[in-house]
């Protein structure tokens, strides 16, 4: 502590973020960072059990978790479709995250990009990216294990990530992160104690709940910092952008091919996803910390309210 406080004893302007002010305090959060990250991270590769079969029978996410739990398709499924249907849900919902760690990964690279290599923040972003980088091995790893395909976005959300991920900047960017962040962040709490779920999804959650809590300090630390003497206008913008990067990251986890691969009909069981009262109840309760950090932030604008009470989240 006491050598970052010597090295940047006044507020310092950091070149190239809208004037902001990255203050030793602000540079301490980072610094507790980079301890625990130092304390306590994992290997995937040698932290899960790759060549253990799957236990037959087992789920892919807990029953409660499922987008049909609850409906009334639910209740006319086989537990042979429950258990195929819970596996693709999660393997969907992890190419989903992989899709999203590497939007942020750019993000993060292109905002540290000549910063100092002294400071802490330069140091737990590039860490933050390297257990992005493990993340995304992990969860293809297990995928291919529970033998789900690849679910890709369609056309038009791939390029809008295209165009977030090459555009958004501070707040925004961290504003997007610590959505995805935090909605998986809640159901992988579920997933890592979830009793007849699958050893592998149980121990990648844990994995990834430990290394995430990290990542969400950062972001809602930067996300302040970055709004620090913001005006009314450029929070406004930052609330809608953040809300429109919640609606595509939501509406995009669970891919509509999940309900094919457990032999559903793939229009019902959209139709009774979207009418689902318990769904909506999951996804709220997945957003009550996330909501309750952009109420303090001034993040919770009328446009952006709106679009998280039509996606649910509020
Ligand atoms: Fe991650
Ligand atoms: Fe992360």
């Amino acid at each position: 502590m006491a050598h970052s406080a010597e090295r940047t004893p006044t507020p310092t302007l950091a070149p190239g973020g809208h004037g902001r002010t990255h203050t030793a305090a602000d540079d301490d959060v980072s610094k507790r960072l980079l301890d625990s990250a130092a304390t306590l991270s994992y290997d995937p590769a040698t932290e899960i059990d790759w060549d253990a079969p799957l236990e037959p029978g087992h789920y892919g996410l807990n029953p409660e978790w499922s987008t049909l739990y609850g409906t009334a398709l639910w209740s006319e499924m086989t537990e042979e479709q429950r258990v195929v249907l819970t596996r693709h849900e999660v393997g969907s919902i992890m190419t989903t995250g992989i899709w999203f760690e590497m939007i942020l990964q750019q993000m993060v690279l292109r905002d540290q990009y000549l910063k100092d290599p002294a400071s802490a923040e330069f140091r737990f972003a590039l860490t933050e990216i390297a257990d992005e980088c493990r993340h995304s091995i992990m969860f293809a790893r297990a995928c291919e294990k529970m033998g789900v395909p690849q679910y890709k976005p369609n056309q038009f959300v791939a390029q809008a990530g295209r165009a977030y991920k090459a555009l958004a900047r501070g707040e925004l960017a961290y504003g997007g992160i610590l959505v995805a962040e935090e909605v998986l962040d809640v159901m992988q709490r579920d997933w890592m104690r979830g009793e007849n779920v699958l050893d592998i999804v149980r121990g990648t959650s844990r994995i990834h709940v430990v290394e995430e809590s990290r990542h969400m300090k950062f972001a809602r630390q930067e996300i302040r910092e970055r709004l620090r003497g913001a005006g009314t206008l450029r929070r406004r913008n930052a609330a809608f952008g953040i809300a429109a990067g919640a609606y595509v990251i939501v509406t995009s986890m669970v891919h509509p091919s999940v309900y094919k691969a457990a032999g559903l009909d793939v229009a019902r069981a959209l139709a009774e996803v979207r009418a689902s009262e318990h769904r909506r109840a999951m996804m709220r309760t997945s957003s009550r910390h996330l909501m309750a950090f952009l109420a303090e932030n001034g993040l919770l604008t009328g446009p952006s309210t709106k679009l998280y009470r039509r996606i649910h989240m509020l």
